[in-house]
């Protein structure tokens, strides 16, 4: 086991949690995890204590301005693909010429955008300032809700989401990976009990709110963008407020950003083949293949129809339809 492996395990294993949130843990319904010792069930969704020890702090403390713009997935659904995107758009004008001083190229995305339920909010000094977190909407801090910032939510089919889990988690071995088997972690996960779970109830009541509030919420689904990313990169932009001109387009602008954002760009660069991120984890763990469809190498068909059968009674009359 390599020394920074080790070094996420102890930090997860050493962490020390408020008095609010040892006694809260201690009221929740728990459930034995592969990432943590428990999952703790928090307004209905699953939580590791450190995790759930970050979004009580956030919901306390996080105050939203009206021009911050926050970037919501589900784990292992496109979050580190969605905030080099948005950094890159957002901070065109000040990075794209000349290119070799792109902050992209020597930091990982999540150096750029921090997690707000990762205690790292108060850092960021540029403006717009640009959040992510996987805190499911109901839980969300109010303000929020409550301010006119906007929300960008990144989804993913649910195969794929769990498959990318699932090598995520086995290259971090953990220690309470050990033994696991997938048919055990595909039934929690089809059960709700996997980190912000239940996945679908999470994609669900975000793309509700897209349905209601458009001007709040845009729900882009990562499939959708790996297709058509020049269209996608453009609806967000414009969503933000800060479309694409047709000058920027035809000088390129776009398809640089497209470029710059790429799997193939950013899992190249050393900072991401090589670096660790402040918690220890390495960034090379965030970039894998990142392809649609490609769960059927490491799902039987008994466990895909598991996950299928799933996605066809939570979403059962709902009108949403994941990607595939
Ligand atoms: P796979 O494990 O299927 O390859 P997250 O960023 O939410 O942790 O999601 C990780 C998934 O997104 C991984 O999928 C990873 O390969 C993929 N990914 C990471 N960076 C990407 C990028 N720039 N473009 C497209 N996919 C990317």
């Amino acid at each position: 086991m390599t020394k920074s492996k080790t070094t996420l395990s102890k930090l997860l294993a050493e962490a020390k949690f408020s008095q609010e949130c040892e006694e809260l843990m201690s009221s929740l319904p728990k459930d034995r995890s592969f990432f943590a010792e428990y999952l703790y069930q928090y307004q209905g969704f699953w939580y590791p204590p450190n995790i759930l020890e970050g979004v009580l702090y956030s919901q306390k403390h996080f105050q939203a301005k009206d021009s911050d713009i926050i970037l919501v997935s589900s784990p292992k659904s496109g979050t580190t693909w969605l905030k080099a995107l948005v950094f890159a758009l957002i901070h065109r004008h000040e990075f794209l010429t000349p290119l070799e001083s792109h902050p992209l190229l020597d930091n990982n995305p999540h150096s750029l955008v921090p997690f707000i339920e990762g205690f790292q909010f108060h850092t960021q000094d540029t403006s717009p300032k640009i959040f992510s977190t996987h805190i499911p909407l109901r839980s969300l801090p109010a303000s929020i809700k409550d301010s006119s910032c906007k929300v960008v939510y990144c989804c993913r089919n649910p195969k794929d989401a769990f498959v990318s889990i699932w090598h995520f988690l086995k290259s971090l071995m953990l220690k309470e990976m050990v033994g696991c088997t997938i048919e055990e972690m595909v039934s929690g996960f089809c059960r709700g009990s996997s980190v912000y779970g239940p996945f679908w109830d999470h994609a669900l009541e975000y793309w509700k709110e897209s349905q209601e509030n458009p001007d709040k919420v845009l729900f882009v689904m990562y499939e959708e963008m790996r297709e058509q990313p020049r269209d996608w990169v453009m609806r967000i932009a414009e969503f933000l407020g800060c479309s694409f001109t047709e000058e920027e387009i035809e000088n390129g602008v776009l398809d640089s950003i497209i470029k710059l954002c790429s799997l193939e760009n950013l899992s190249k660069l050393e900072v991401n083949e090589k670096g660790k991120l402040v918690n220890g984890m390495e960034t090379k763990a965030f970039f894998r293949k990142g392809e649609i469809g490609g769960w059927s190498d490491t799902l039987t068909p008994l466990l895909a129809e598991e996950i299928d059968k799933t996605t066809e009674q939570k979403l059962f009359g709902s009108g949403f339809r994941f990607f595939c």
